[in-house]
């Protein structure tokens, strides 16, 4: 997608073919600055930190961190070492196990001197894949938006959505914000309420950093805003992303994401949810009971980072001295409440046979 009109991809492979270069996450809307991940380290901390994040994006640079710490030692030791490390980075986007298995299923068999180059290329397919199912996403969603502008010819659409799923969460076009982007290229007259999503204001600073550069009507508002405006018939659909869906639908996404579900579950407003098969995690059913919910820093909770008045990007303290945090990243949204999955094959009911359906009996 489009910076200043120059276009990007959110993390890549150098010229020297032996380190990666990413956008600095951390630091946007504020600045626009890019890091080199040279080795597995580099990139576990890139992972954990949040320099990158977004479910595909942490999977593809999982992927980018096995070549990274084969390069460096391509025994079985270090591959398992490897493995592990990454892995332990952020446990509850599937992603990222589902490409550090692949890319390990591809190296294993293999001679140490054939890995590193073999995990090259299979995390350039990865990644490449993800910008592919991106972009069918993209093209699936656009239908339904066709679909609920003819409900309302020539009035302004109005999507809700939480948290980033756009481009910066994926390698290219994002997943929720993909119908959209291809709405407003299309000429739809579209515009987003962008959920701030605290603690880290994932809506606030990225979201509504990508929707501007790519010139989407968008208005932020708090977490707490989107139950009125849907009582006020000011939002058409609600679309999210999700770090890992079930095989029976049920969708774990940014902390608030099931709020947002109850509420447009009781304003009859189409609760949507967009992802790549990549995302489905099929040895689980009960996202509720079953799936890892990463507990974060209290201080994302107590403290507030933002740009002062200097122009310098700072963190502010909020709660009292003393006042303890706690910070659940993730919830889960049940099966029921969602109104449809939309996925590179299709929209899928959320339900075990809406996603056999698409992907067969796994
Ligand atoms: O903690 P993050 O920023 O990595 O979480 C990402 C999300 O939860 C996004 O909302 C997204 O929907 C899932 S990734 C497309």
């Amino acid at each position: 997608m489009n910076i200043d009109g120059k276009a990007w991809r959110t993390i890549w492979l150098k010229p020297d073919l032996c380190s990666v270069g990413v956008i600095d996450q951390t630091l946007l809307p504020h600045q626009f600055t890019t890091r080199t991940l040279r080795s597995c380290d580099e990139a576990a901390d890139a992972i954990s930190t949040m320099v990158v994040r977004g479910a595909p994006l942490i999977g593809v640079t999982g992927a980018y961190g096995l070549m990274l710490a084969l390069q460096a030692d391509p025994s079985d030791a270090f591959l398992a070492a490897a493995f592990e490390q990454l892995n332990a980075t952020r446990p509850t986007a599937i992603n990222l196990r589902w490409a550090l298995e692949r890319v390990r299923a591809k190296v294993q068999p293999l001679p140490p001197a054939e890995r590193a180059e073999a995990a090259r290329l299979e995390a350039a397919a990865i990644a490449d894949e993800d910008v592919a199912m991106c972009n069918s996403i993209g093209e699936h969603g656009l239908e339904i938006l066709y679909q609920l502008v003819a409900r309302r010819p020539g009035a302004r659409l109005n999507v809700l959505t939480h948290c980033n799923a756009g481009w910066l969460a994926t390698v290219d076009w994002g997943t929720a914000l993909a119908p959209i982007y291809k709405a407003h290229r299309a000429g739809v007259n579209i515009h987003v309420w962008v959920d701030e999503t605290r603690p880290r204001n994932q809506g606030a600073s990225l979201t509504a950093y990508e929707l501007g550069k790519e010139g989407v009507a968008h208005t932020v508002i708090v977490d707490n805003a989107g139950g009125h405006l849907m009582q006020q018939g000011q939002v058409d659909a609600v679309i999210v992303g999700t770090d890992r869906t079930t095989r029976r639908g049920d969708v774990c996404n940014k902390i608030g994401t099931y709020l947002k579900a109850l509420a447009a579950h009781d304003n009859g407003v189409p609760f949507y949810v967009a992802l790549p098969s990549s995302t489905i995690d099929w040895t689980l059913s009960d996202g509720v009971a079953e799936i890892p919910i990463e507990t974060r820093s209290a201080q994302e909770v107590t403290h507030l980072q933002g740009r002062g008045a200097d122009g310098a990007i700072t963190s502010v303290q909020l709660s009292p001295d003393g006042s303890a945090g706690f910070n659940p990243a993730f919830d889960v949204t049940p099966a029921r409440l969602v109104t449809g999955l939309i996925t590179e094959r299709g929209v899928a009911a959320a339900t075990e046979a809406g996603l056999q359906e698409l992907y067969g009996n796994k």
